[in-house]
Parts: structure tokens; C-alpha cells; sequence
């Protein structure tokens, strides 16, 4: 029986690679950053699957070039990174891996959420740098977060493990999403308001939707200038759903007190000016990177592919109008 072949455009973890090995010859690309588009293009020819990253942009153009590919594995929950549409055409199966991230991306949330609240990374670089005189009555107050107002912008998987987190911190939990979400109210607390109401009303802001393009710069200056003066805001999500310009200028001019980011607009690429700022607690987009997380998003990625290429529907496809059966 002829093996199918795969281009991985990354090394993925292991227990991943040691489900496809046995079926399909692996092309894996062996770079430490990601893969060249260009590279992408002519090694994507005569392979039936790839498995690639979120920050891999697969369009018409590397499917022209793949001719043969049938499933496109995305090795993240987030699909942005690819034409959807273009591949359901094209009559390519998608995937991605939700779930198995879900609980890692919100302790990470919880993580900016806290380092931003108390100051921690502008802590621990003020004492590495000897400026520690001794106690001090006002010095590096923060935020208290026992008790106060969260609000959730997406109460999906990601935004529920969140409100889950903050239910232990005894939090207020406002939320928002395009349709209203009963099983989190009921389970989690969370109060429904308007996107105004609940920015002009949480202590905490937290960002949990995918990029679409409604969502895209979804807060902008007129969100941000809804905002208490203390409010910190947190984006795991995607970079291209905050206007950066907006959020530097307002961080510049302490409109509201910080903001925890783990996404950029134009990633790998970071606005100097983030990096200019004490009030930023910066994460190189590791919400889902734990050792527990990867390993599994790498055997649901290859499980997805295998389905697909064997046809089986696979468990996580995210384009069903390309299923033919
Ligand atoms: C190929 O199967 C590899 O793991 O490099
Ligand atoms: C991470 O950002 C993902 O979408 O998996």
C-alpha cells in the first residue's frame, strides 16, 4: 500500500510524530523559526496532508501549489491562519485542536492577569537592577484582584475556564458574546451585558474571541476610552483584535493602569514602543505552551490527519461543507 505523505512545516512534539510515522512519510521542516513561505510552496507539492502553525498563513496560492493536499491539520485551536473558504472549495478537509489547550491558555490568562495586578515583572527587574532601598509604604502598589470585577469578551471554552479562575478569586463575572451563553451563566455565575457595560464596569478585561473579521479591532480608541482609569486588560487571544496603536497610546498616557499581552498584531514583530513601557507585562504567545498541552494538541493534530487522509471524518474538522463522506 502506497504511505501517504505529509509536509510538517515544524518539529510538533514527538507522541504526534510517532502516530503519523507508521502511515505517512514526514517531510519536517528542522528550523527554529517558522517556515519559509517560499519553502512552504515547493515542498507542499505531491503531499496529501499538512500539519502547520498558526503562524503559518496558508492561502490559494500554497494550495495551488499543493495540488494533492486533502487535509490541512492546523496545530492550534485557532484557524485564522487559513482560507477557509478557499479550502472547502478545494474540497480540503481543515482541523484544529480545541480543548486540549483550553485549561493552559486560561492559566496563562490568570498568570498576566496576576503579574499585572501585583507588578511582577517590573518587581523583579527592579530588584535585579539593586534599586531596593528597603520597605517601602507605596512602594510598587498594584491592584487588588480578590473580589473584583472580571469581564470575559467571548464566553467560549477559553472565557469559561477563565471564569471558572476567577469564581475562586470570589470575582464579579460580567461577560460578553455574540449569543448568549446559559450553560456558563448557570455554571460559572457569569452576568450578560452589553460589550459597553462591560468594559465601562470590570476592574479586569479579558479577551477570549477568535480573529474573524468582525472581531478584528474589535477594541479600538472609542472600547478603550470606555475603561475605568484602573481597569488592566488581557489579550491571549489574537493581536489583530486590538488596535495596538490605540492600546500604546492609551497605555502612554495611563488611560487605563496596564495590559497583559500574549498576542501582537504583526507577529513575530513587536511594537517597540511595548517594549518602551513599564505598565506591559509581555508573553511570546505561549497560551497553550505547556508540556501536558502540546503533546496533546500534537496527537489530536495527527489523529485529525490521519482521519482525514484514510477518509474518516475527522474529529476536529472545522470546514464540514468540505466533507463529502
Ligand atoms: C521522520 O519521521 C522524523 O521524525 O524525522
Ligand atoms: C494558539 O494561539 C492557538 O490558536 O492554538
Amino acid at each position: 500500500m502506497e504511505r501517504f505523505r505529509v509536509l510538517v512545516t515544524r518539529r510538533i512534539p514527538e507522541p504526534g510524530l510517532e502516530i503519523l510515522r507508521p502511515e505517512a512519510e514526514l517531510d519536517i521542516f528542522e528550523g527554529e523559526a517558522p517556515m519559509p513561505r517560499e519553502d512552504i510552496a515547493s515542498r507542499v507539492k505531491g503531499k496529501g496532508g499538512l500539519v502547520c502553525l498558526l503562524s503559518d498563513k496558508i492561502d490559494s496560492e500554497i494550495m495551488e501549489a499543493g495540488k494533492d493536499l486533502r487535509v490541512i491539520s492546523n496545530y492550534a485551536v485557532g484557524y485564522n491562519n487559513i482560507d477557509v473558504d478557499e479550502a472547502t472549495r478545494r474540497g480540503i478537509l481543515v482541523t484544529n485542536t480545541p480543548g486540549v489547550l483550553t485549561d493552559a491558555t486560561a492559566d496563562l490568562t490568570w498568570a498576566l492577569l496576576m503579574a499585572c495586578a501585583r507588578r511582577i515583572p517590573e518587581s523583579d527587574r527592579f530588584m535585579r537592577e539593586g534599586r531596593f532601598l528597603g520597605w517601602g509604604p507605596t512602594l510598587m502598589l498594584g491592584r487588588e484582584v480578590y473580589g473584583r470585577t472580571i469581564g470575559i469578551v467571548g464566553l467560549g471554552d477559553i472565557g469559561t475556564a477563565v471564569a471558572r479562575r476567577a469564581r475562586g478569586f470570589g470575582m464579579r463575572v460580567l461577560y460578553h458574546n455574540r449569543r448568549r451563553n446559559e450553560e456558563g451563566e448557570r455554571e460559572e455565575g457569569a452576568e450578560y451585558v452589553s460589550l459597553d457595560d462591560l468594559l465601562r464596569n470590570s476592574d479586569f478585561v479579558s479577551l477570549h474571541v477568535p480573529l474573524t473579521p468582525a472581531t478584528r479591532h474589535f477594541i479600538g480608541r472609542r472600547e478603550i476610552g470606555l475603561m475605568k482609569k484602573t481597569t488592566i486588560l488581557l489579550n491571549v487571544a489574537r493581536g489583530e483584535v486590538v488596535d495596538e496603536e490605540a492600546l500604546i497610546e492609551a497605555l502612554k498616557a495611563k488611560r487605563i493602569a496596564s495590559a497583559g499581552l500574549d498576542v501582537f498584531e504583526n507577529e513575530p514583530r513587536l511594537n517597540p514602543d511595548f517594549a518602551r513601557l513599564e505598565n506591559v507585562v509581555l508573553t511570546p504567545h505561549t497560551g497553550s505552551a505547556t508540556y501536558e498541552s502540546r503533546n496533546r494538541m500534537a496527537i489530536m493534530a495527527a489523529e485529525n490527519m490521519l482521519s482525514g487522509l484514510k477518509g474518516k471524518r475527522p474529529p476536529n474538522l472545522v470546514n464540514p461543507d468540505a466533507w463529502k463522506g
